[in-house]
């Protein structure tokens, strides 16, 4: 197959994301308590997410015929191949569900394991978030970039709070104690595709969650790379796709934030007094 026009592949992707974004809205408050299956503990789907995702995999597919995909709701076998999919139709399903305003679509593409499109819609605002490798990062097809802000103490930060997976909860706790003490403030908005997508046009100034699929944070990775932040796991290594640890920062708090969580998540990590204002010891 000859390598795809990316820009042209980025637009057509957006198209067929605002159009499964309009079935997702339709559907907002509609969702009976019986139609809610539990996957496992606080892991919600119900027919929403998995029509979504059909919708996508059907559009998708015909984009590039030879594509394989690597989808939250398992709609096709296939994951391994040169060019790959991944998708979470719904991020956000417990907010959707609970009929809270911050969901979204979040649809990557891998290119012989390279990142090359990330598209994250988020749904209420429709604000769509789209970057190709090189080409830089849009929100509705307005160039962005991350936040300037150099300085701890003028940050907002976002996480994503354990929900079933607490071996780290102890470090984590750590790392939230201090940050509240040491920054503007902390929000949980509940979909990771938005966390890192408002990173990467500066609304947040750095996002770290651990647990995390590569569904949730394939597309938000792209953009927010190529809106000049930097992303990393907790070590301050490269496995963040498949890792289940991200940390996604602007540039001027990069190295002082992920020296944070390397202290805090590591194994004896304890936090010295707010007023010495000397982070983990
Ligand atoms: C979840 C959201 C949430 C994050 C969870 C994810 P889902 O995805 O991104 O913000 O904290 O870890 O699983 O289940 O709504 O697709
Ligand atoms: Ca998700
Ligand atoms: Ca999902």
């Amino acid at each position: 197959m000859t390598a795809p026009n990316l820009e042209k592949l980025t637009a057509e992707t957006c198209e067929i994301v605002r159009e499964v974004a309009i079935f997702l809205l339709a559907e907002k408050g509609k969702v009976e308590n019986q139609q809610i299956e539990t996957k496992s503990k606080n892991s919600l789907v119900s027919y929403v997410d998995k029509t979504a995702e059909k919708m996508l995999v059907d559009g998708l597919q015909k984009l590039l015929p030879d594509s394989v995909f690597l989808t939250e709701e398992e709609t096709v076998e296939t994951q391994e191949g040169d060019y790959q999919w991944i998708i979470d139709p719904l991020d956000g399903t417990t907010n959707f569900l609970h009929d809270l305003p911050c969901f979204s679509i979040s649809v990557a593409l891998r290119m012989k394991e390279e990142l090359v499109i990330g598209v994250v819609h988020e749904v209420n605002e429709n604000e769509t978030f789209h970057a190709y490798k090189n080409g830089g990062a849009y929100l509705n097809d307005k160039k962005i970039s991350v936040s300037a802000t150099t300085t701890l103490s003028e940050t907002l930060i976002a996480t994503g709070f354990p929900y079933y997976d607490y071996s780290k909860v102890k470090n984590y706790l750590k790392m939230l104690e201090y940050l509240m003490q040491e920054t503007r403030g902390i929000r949980r908005f509940g979909s990771a595709a938005v966390d890192l997508v408002y990173v990467a046009c500066g609304r947040f100034d750095a996002f770290f969650e651990y647990s995390l699929n590569a569904w949730d944070v394939a597309a938000g990775i792209l953009i927010v790379q190529e809106a000049g932040g930097q992303v990393a796991d907790f070590s301050g290594g490269k496995e963040y796709l498949f890792g289940r640890e991200i940390v996604a920062t602007n540039a001027g708090i990069a190295e002082e934030f992920s020296k944070l969580v390397q202290k805090a998540f590591s194994e004896d990590s304890t936090m010295s007094e707010h007023s010495d204002n000397q982070g983990f010891v």
